[in-house]
């Protein structure tokens, strides 16, 4: 009973380092971010200033949106909170 109990316990153990490694693996070959950052130039510049992502993201529509000077493409993602996907690179 007991020598089995500790067979239980190897076995279990050594699915569980399978299961983090095959994570680890999967994490590691994730793509490369290519998502564009905000661009450092004279429209953007000043969103870097403003610590809150949420207060800095509302002006981003009064150029970015439909009809505006710089329209996002059609097909672009839902972009509730443009800043969790374009990073504000230092
Ligand atoms: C004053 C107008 C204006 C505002 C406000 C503005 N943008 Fe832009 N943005 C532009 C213009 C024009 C371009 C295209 C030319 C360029 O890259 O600067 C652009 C380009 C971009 C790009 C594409 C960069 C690339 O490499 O293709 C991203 C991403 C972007 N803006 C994000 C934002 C976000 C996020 C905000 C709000 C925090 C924002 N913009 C606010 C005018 C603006
Ligand atoms: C869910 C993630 C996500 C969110 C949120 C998001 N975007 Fe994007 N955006 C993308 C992806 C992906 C692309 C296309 C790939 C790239 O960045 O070149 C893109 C492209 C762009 C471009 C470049 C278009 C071009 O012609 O090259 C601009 C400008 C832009 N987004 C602005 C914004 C603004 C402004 C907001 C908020 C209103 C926003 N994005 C929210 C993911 C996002």
């Amino acid at each position: 009973m007991q020598k089995k109990n500790k067979k239980n316990i190897l076995l279990i153990n050594a699915i569980f380092t399978a299961i983090c490694a095959a994570i680890l693996i999967f994490l590691l070959r994730a793509p490369k971010e290519t998502t564009a950052p905000l661009p450092h130039d004279d429209n953007h510049n000043r969103f870097f200033s403003i610590e809150s992502k949420k207060e800095a993201e509302l002006s981003c529509l009064s150029c970015h949106d439909k009809g505006k000077e710089a329209a996002l493409p059609e097909n672009h993602p839902p972009k509730y909170r443009c800043l969790f996907c374009h990073k504000r690179n230092l």
